[in-house]
């Protein structure tokens, strides 16, 4: 049995690259029987830039209902907002006694965040720490991640492998694995989906605005009556990703013989995801109402997540000598 844990930071509603990157592949990895997955919404690295109490709550439950919607499995399973288990805060102390101030201040991700935000405040520092403590409270033995997130990883392992070595046993160092499943996924304008480059399709629009914005993909000025490429095709990569592959195959066909235009094929991009998401939207808007639900269950796996991260931390303290 493998204990495996997947963060999120609560920036927004998830998008079709969120969901198609991250979520559906984790979600898959925890249905195995032999898994143990937890999974935790980052609503203390939103911290670091969201300073609207409003936001806040509504992206943890936008995040926790995609989730919700998508299947995850909360009796099997560990689902909680890192806020409610403060304990990890107390590590996030120990561990950045434990950090050199250079591997942080090497850090690509907070270097690319220091050149952009107006704001560079030490939590964006410190972010990596955090994000060791989140990993290291729960003995987690495996991290999926994306390559963005590949360095924080290693940061993590060194960090626990200088407390250990100080004082032995007080941490399981996670493997380090780059989960290919868990891709980029392009958006609108062919970069990565993102919603900072404002080129994401969000599923749990109603149909109207995701038609809209499926209309807005970009795509080249190759006449109508031309065949038309794929591999370059921002629509039909999008497809691919949802369509089964004899929808791809037909697309394919369709775009090779010329006389199909760009916007037919992303009335059949939209036509796939509406049908292949309609449950899970439908279920993501019916839990958005009733938030009472999704707090529940976030208060259900804070309870299980506090059990193991006092005893995790008890180990710890008592190793440090307190
Ligand atoms: N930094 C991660 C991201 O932006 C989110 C995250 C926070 C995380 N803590 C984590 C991921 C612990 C894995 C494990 O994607």
């Amino acid at each position: 049995m493998a204990r495996i844990l997947t963060g999120i930071q609560s920036t927004g509603k998830p998008h079709l690259g969120n969901l198609l990157g991250a979520i559906i592949p984790a979600i898959a990895l925890s249905k195995q029987e032999k898994n143990e997955s937890l999974f935790f919404i980052a609503d203390l690295h939103s911290f670091t830039t969201i300073r609207d109490a409003e936001t806040l709550k509504e992206n943890t439950y936008a995040t926790a209902a995609a989730w919700l919607a998508f299947g995850f499995d909360t009796n099997k399973n560990l689902f909680y907002r890192q806020s409610d288990v403060t304990e990890v805060t107390e590590l996030t102390w120990f561990l950045n006694c434990f950090t050199p101030y250079p591997m942080l201040a090497n850090a690509h991700s907070f270097k690319e965040k220091a050149d952009k935000l107006s704001c560079v405040n030490s939590g964006l520092f410190t972010y990596p720490v955090l994000m060791a403590a989140d990993i290291l409270l729960y003995d987690a033995e495996i991290v999926p991640v994306g390559k963005d997130q590949m360095q924080h990883l290693e940061m993590t392992r060194d960090i626990a492998g200088a407390f250990n070595h100080k004082y032995p046993n007080s941490f399981v160092i996670p493997e380090t694995k780059v989960d290919k499943r868990m891709m980029i996924i392009p958006g609108t304008d062919g970069q990565k989906m993102s919603k900072s480059y404002n080129n994401d399709i969000d599923i749990f629009l109603s149909d109207k605005k995701l038609r809209k914005q499926i209309l807005g993909i970009q795509t080249d000025s190759t006449p109508l009556e031309d065949p038309k490429e794929t591999e370059n095709c921002n629509v039909f990569q999008l497809y691919k990703l949802l369509a089964t592959d004899e929808q791809t195959t037909n697309l394919k066909a369709k775009y090779a013989a010329g006389n199909f235009g760009y916007g037919e094929a992303k009335q059949e991009l939209f036509e796939v995801i509406c049908d292949k998401f309609s449950d899970e939207r439908e279920k993501f808007n019916y839990l958005m109402e009733n938030k009472n639900i999704i707090e529940d269950e976030l208060q259900k796996g804070a309870e299980k997540a506090k059990t193991i991260a006092k005893e995790v931390l008890n180990r710890v303290r008592k190793n440090i000598g307190y």
